[in-house]
């Protein structure tokens, strides 16, 4: 029972070393993130690599450059999908959409963007409603390696039909197939459809705010963070936004018990929807 509570102690002090040595090594900060996420990512590669232990692994970390990358995709879990839980598009438009057409220009970021199936998924419903001409679309996330897919807007065509449903499901107008063309076993968005996206890296826990904009978008990325720093990016985005702007979490996370809380209302409390107030 000792040696077994030591070996976990023991652990839990290599991990908390190697994400020091992450830090000053790379500059990407993981200390916040869920350490039991962490933890269970990384005794995946310890083992799958046959080494015995985390300080091995934090070795081979910090002596081989290009093996950084291969943690880096270990620990952003980068699971996306188009129009991914369509009710949340389906309210965005009913509810956000009408105010968003009342401004001249708008800008949206979204962030933890992935490989920018969600970020497609907007775009195509802006241009559903008229208003994609004058937005200008900020999408990001930590991870290059996802950000250089994303800016080529071609996936699988095995995933078509699921993503021709969510797009029904969504509200969409049309028919999906019009947004993309097919080519052996992948399609290509419309390049149309990117013509104000600019894709680009932002690490939340280290970069600075994105000013005066309309809608942020950033589903699916607090659940890695603890609450401390859950509390700092909610920060951010009340900062990023404007008066009256929007946000839009994911559906297992919310605003409750930030420092935030009372300068949003909630349009939408099953879809994650808030409202920054205007006083
Ligand atoms: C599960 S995906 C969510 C993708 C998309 N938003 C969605 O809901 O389908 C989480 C994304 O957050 C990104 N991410 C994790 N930590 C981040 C950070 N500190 N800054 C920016 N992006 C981050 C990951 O690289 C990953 O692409």
């Amino acid at each position: 029972m000792v040696k077994e509570f030591n070996s976990d102690r023991t652990e839990d002090i290599e991990i908390e070393l190697l994400l020091e040595g992450i830090l000053k090594r790379f500059g990407y900060d993981f200390r916040e993130y869920n350490r039991a996420h962490v933890k269970r990512r990384l005794l995946h590669r310890v083992a799958s690599l046959h080494l015995s232990s985390i300080s091995q692994l934090q070795h081979k970390i910090l002596h081989e450059d290009l093996f950084f990358q291969v943690i880096l995709q270990d620990l952003s879990i980068n699971v996306t999908e188009m129009f991914r839980d369509p009710t949340f598009y389906k309210t965005l438009r009913a509810e956000v959409i009408p105010i968003l057409k009342t401004y001249p220009y708008l800008k949206i970021w979204h962030a933890g963007c992935s490989t920018g199936e969600e970020v497609y998924s907007v775009a195509i419903l802006l241009l559903e409603e008229g208003l994609l001409e004058r937005t200008q679309i900020y999408a990001t996330d930590f991870n290059p390696q996802v950000i250089e897919v994303a800016k080529k807007g071609i996936y699988p065509v095995s995933r078509i039909k699921e993503y021709t449903y969510n797009y029904q499901v969504a509200g969409g107008k049309h028919s999906f197939s019009n947004y993309y063309t097919a080519r052996y076993d992948s399609v290509i968005f419309d390049s149309d459809l990117k013509k104000n996206i600019v894709f680009a890296e932002h690490n939340l826990v280290t970069d600075h705010v994105f000013a005066e904009v309309n809608l942020i978008i950033c589903r699916n990325v607090l659940i890695y963070f603890n609450k401390q720093l859950q509390n700092r990016v909610v920060k951010l985005f009340n900062e990023s936004l404007i008066k009256g702007g929007y946000l839009g979490l994911g559906s297992k996370e919310n605003l409750m018990f930030t420092d935030v809380f009372d300068a949003f209302e909630i349009v939408d409390s099953k879809e994650k929807i808030y409202h920054k107030k205007v006083q």
